[in-house]
């Protein structure tokens, strides 16, 4: 545990999932048998950087996913809260439930279920370095071509510079929770939270991210997460 350097993780969770189409809310999707919640909350709590998971789920499911995380191998106290309407708002409704101790806070989408535990320590290592926002991030490998209406292009853009970005993202406690106050989840367009504490002009540092911490977003994304948590399965390495 990490009780000089009490920590937490929020895991937005309350999204339907719309681009993988038609079923359960995306938290609740199986991957080798299991919500994809529950390997996201086992990666957390698997890193040992962590105090206390707070779930972000949809309202309908508060009960079921209670249920669900109350397993004897989540050693990591765990509370189950309401989201909201987006993204940034099931985040924001997730700190108002963040106990007094907590000074260090990280983000984790529940939408990227096969998070390696050690890029989780390594986030949280590095805000308990003395950096206050702190996301990992991959170099981006795609051309990248800015387009107009018509979808003829305008741009390509050096992507050299680039950096497709991840969770966990990690803050101090104060610095996220004023970027949270200062932008209202209604008008803003952040879909991270490193974006916000941009917005409020604090320095976020990048580290390298990991290949097998990406997102599950579309029917795709499930068939290549299928496959690598068969092939750790097959090494040995339980999740
Ligand atoms: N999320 C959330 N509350 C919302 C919307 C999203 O907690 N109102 C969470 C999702 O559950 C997910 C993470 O934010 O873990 C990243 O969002 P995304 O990948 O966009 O998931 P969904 O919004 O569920 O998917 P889609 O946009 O395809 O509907
Ligand atoms: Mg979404």
């Amino acid at each position: 545990m990490t009780a000089e350097r009490p920590t937490a993780a929020i895991v937005p969770a309350a999204g339907r999932g719309e681009r993988l189409g038609p079923g359960a809310p995306k938290a609740l999707r199986l991957l080798g048998g299991a919500p994809l919640l529950v390997h996201a909350v086992r990666a957390l709590s698997a890193s040992h950087a962590i105090d206390l998971i707070i779930v972000a789920a949809p309202i309908d499911q508060l009960d079921l996913i209670r249920n669900l995380l109350d397993q004897p191998d989540l050693s990591t106290e765990i509370e189950v809260v309401a989201g909201g309407e987006s993204r940034q708002e099931s985040v924001a409704l997730a700190l108002l439930s963040l106990s007094p101790d907590i000074e260090f806070v990280l983000v984790h989408d529940a939408a990227r279920p096969l998070v390696p535990a050690e890029l989780v320590a390594s986030v949280a290592a590095a805000v308990h370095a003395g950096n206050p926002a702190v996301v990992p991030g991959l170099p981006v490998v795609e051309t990248v071509k800015q387009v107009d209406s018509d979808d003829h292009v305008l741009a390509t853009i050096d992507r050299r510079p680039l950096r497709a970005i991840q969770t966990p993202q990690g803050f101090t406690r104060a610095v996220l929770q004023s970027a949270h106050a200062l932008t209202d989840p209604h008008k803003s367009s952040a879909t991270d939270d490193a974006g916000l504490v941009e917005l409020s002009g604090q320095q976020v540092l990048v580290i390298p991210g990991h290949e097998e911490a990406f997102k599950v977003t579309r029917p795709i994304d499930l068939v290549l997460a299928e496959a690598l948590l068969a092939r750790r399965r097959a090494s040995g390495i339980v999740s």
